[in-house]
């Protein structure tokens, strides 16, 4: 099914999705789940692979040729090698995975023989003990064999994620720089992002896209932007290089939300786990997909509702650095 290019009414073309497989982790992240963990879903309401691909191949029919899976945590979806294979039968340039990577050591070499094409992990320090309190119950040696195995198995252009917190893991920026330039990974930082209501936004954290740079700029040298690197414009992350040095030309990026927003280059849609199409990361609105494909729509049908959701999407979020601004959802039930 050709459909036409999925435009907004602000004049952004949709070419991104991500697909969220799971609710639930095997982590507790500080910023991205409450302690107590948040109410998971019915399993009955989780959508099926089937559906899933069906939701994928609709999205293709648009010309979206990238795709990300998110949870909570994909790895602890049940098979999931089985569906990275289903979707990487489906003709898409690009199918990624953001994981903890705690599962990697042995679904590596699987999911790159299946078909998944690139790897983002999520570590935000190589402190092992400060890792387990960041994540309340990871495994840093875990993680690090784990990354160590996607490279084994093939993965290249592997970035981590850090979400960067002050007097927690911000003096950690300059060590994870030059551990994954040493592994020919890109380090990217995130600002903090008020999802869950503002409930886990810790008061004086927030540490902002320039302090980030500045950090890397005491440790390295100065920063000179990197817009002809082939990844800038594709996501959030703005990239920058180290001009001179040991490090010179090396790559850093940086995701920054809340106080440089991005929305006006943003070319993705979201999908939950049980089938809601979010347009954005940052509000609460969403349209439901699992409904009318359980009760047969055809792939027009789905295709319209995807294109009036779109066509809805709003100009952009509202996001502060003291933690107001954002939606009531939580980070794990949409993957990032
Ligand atoms: N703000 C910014 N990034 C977050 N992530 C999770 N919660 C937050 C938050 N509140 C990131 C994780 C992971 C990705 C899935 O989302 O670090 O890399
Ligand atoms: Fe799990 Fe990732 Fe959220 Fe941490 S950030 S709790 S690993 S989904």
């Amino acid at each position: 099914m050709r459909l036409p290019v999925l435009t907004d009414a602000f004049a952004r073309t949709v070419s991104y999705l991500r697909v969220s497989l799971t609710d639930r982790c095997n982590y507790r992240c500080l910023y991205c789940m409450p302690e107590e963990g948040v109410d998971l879903v019915p399993k009955s309401d989780v959508l099926t692979f089937e559906e899933v691909e069906r939701i994928v191949r609709v999205m293709t029919g648009f010309g979206v040729r990238r795709v990300r899976l998110t949870g909570g945590e994909p790895t602890v979806r049940k098979d999931v090698v089985e569906l990275v294979a289903r979707l990487g039968r489906l003709g898409l340039e690009d199918l990624a995975m953001t994981t903890n990577g705690e599962r990697l050591v042995e679904l590596a070499a699987p999911l790159k023989r299946a078909g998944l094409t690139r790897l983002n992990v999520s570590i935000d320090t190589l402190d092992a003990e400060k890792f387990r309190a960041i994540t309340r119950r990871g495994n840093l040696d875990k993680v690090l064999a784990g990354i160590d195995s996607a490279r084994a198995a093939g993965f290249r252009n592997t970035k981590i994620n850090a979400v960067v917190m002050g007097s927690v893991n911000d003096s950690d920026v300059p060590a994870l720089c030059a551990w994954a330039w040493a592994r020919e990974i890109t380090p990217r930082f995130i600002e903090s992002m008020p999802m869950s209501d503002g409930a886990l936004f810790v008061p004086g954290s927030f540490v902002s896209a320039a302090q980030i740079r500045a950090r890397v700029e005491a440790a390295f040298g100065a920063l000179e932007n990197d817009d002809a690197s082939g990844l800038a414009g594709v996501g959030p992350a703005r990239y920058q290089r180290v001009v001179a040095g040991a490090h010179a030309g090396a790559r850093v990026g940086v995701i920054s939300a809340v106080t440089e927003p991005f929305c006006a280059t943003c070319n993705r849609v979201r999908l939950t786990a049980t089938g809601q199409l979010h347009t954005c990361l940052a509000l609460d609105d969403d349209t439901d997909l699992r409904v009318p494909l359980r009760a047969g729509a055809s792939d027009e049908e789905l295709a319209r509702k995807v294109l009036n959701a779109v066509t809805a999407k709003k100009e952009g979020h509202s996001f502060t650095a003291c933690g107001t601004g954002g939606p009531r959802k939580h980070m794990v039930a949409i993957g990032g």
